[in-house]
């Protein structure tokens, strides 16, 4: 009996010493997958000494990351849209136009190559095949967010509910809600927005509405390709466990990562993610010691 204990003793060190490869101090556990961070490149714009970039998000058929930022102050804007060709970083830019525009938000039409801008004057749009940018929607109207899923989303500046634009009509969801950032998810034919509001971060299926979270403060909400739901704020990366009945929807920190600016996922599912102006990439790796940074402790 001693000497099988002896034994058992002897083995599990031994299985430990062999496995345990040495630390990854560039790597974080996202539950329970490690990601390895690495630095990509510095996005080139005129940023404001305090580097704000509110927004990422990757044109998937030409692999260009568009980001909204805080130009510096001496500009005329407040807001403005540059991009970066990841596979040629030397290939940047800003959008602009002869007048001033704002475009403090963006989306995009992956399918179609079109890009919307919502700005101070209304919505705008790049097609990116033709090479043309022209008006679109809401002239004279200042956009706080647009999201496009088979039709064109919006919210108005000092204005409640989403606007959804359906051909040369509109409807409005969410009519009495505030709303500071959303997006919406379709998990088998049936829609769910997501929202960020005043009073804290809420899931939506038809008239249903579900607080997830008290926090009003989350810097942007992003999908990955499978469709599942993130946010990230000071402290992390919380995902957006949706659930049938949104009654039971619920949200949790997958990631310790406190410095995140904007965040997005690339075409293979990568984390793509701002700190100032630096951008990196999260990547899933093997590793089993997965860095200094520790998982959160689940919240389940
Ligand atoms: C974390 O991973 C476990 C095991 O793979 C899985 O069952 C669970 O749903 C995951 N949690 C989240 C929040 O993704
Ligand atoms: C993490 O990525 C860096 C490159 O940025 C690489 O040198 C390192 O080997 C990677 N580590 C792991 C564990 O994948």
């Amino acid at each position: 009996m001693i000497l099988f204990a002896f034994l058992l003793a002897v083995s599990t060190a031994a299985i430990v010493d062999v496995v345990e490869e040495p630390p990854c101090p560039s790597c974080v556990l996202v539950n329970t997958t490690c990601y390895n961070i690495s630095h990509l490149l510095e996005l080139d714009a005129p940023f404001r000494k305090r580097i704000v970039i509110h927004k990422i998000d990757l044109q998937r058929s030409k692999d260009v990351l568009y980001f909204s930022f805080e130009p510096t102050f001496e500009d005329e804007e407040y807001y403005k849209i540059g991009f970066v060709d990841l596979e040629h970083p030397d290939e940047h830019g800003i959008i602009s136009g002869t007048q001033i525009l704002n475009f403090g938000t963006f989306d995009i039409d992956q399918a179609n190559n079109l890009i919307y801008f919502g700005g101070s004057d209304g919505i705008f749009i790049l097609d990116n095949n033709l090479k043309t940018f022209s008006a679109y929607s809401s002239r004279g109207d200042t956009i706080t967010n647009v999201f496009y899923k088979n039709q064109l989303y919006f919210t108005r500046y000092e204005d409640k509910g989403i606007i959804v634009k359906k051909g040369d009509y509109f409807q409005t969801i969410l009519e009495d809600w505030p709303i500071r950032k959303f997006l919406v998810v379709e998990k088998e034919n049936v829609n769910y927005v997501i929202f960020l509001s005043n009073l804290g971060l809420f899931v939506s299926k038809g008239n249903t509405v579900h607080r997830i979270s008290k926090n009003a403060y989350f810097r942007g909400l992003t999908m990955d390709l499978d469709g599942n739901v993130y946010a990230w704020w000071l402290d992390g990366i919380y995902k957006v466990m949706l659930s049938k009945n949104v009654a039971y929807s619920t949200l949790v920190r997958v990631a310790k990562l406190p410095t995140i600016g904007a965040m997005a996922f690339d075409n293979n599912n990568n984390i793509l993610f701002t700190s100032d102006k630096s951008l990196f990439i999260m990547k899933q790796t093997e590793h089993n010691n997965c860095g200094v940074v520790k998982p959160a402790k689940p919240r389940y």
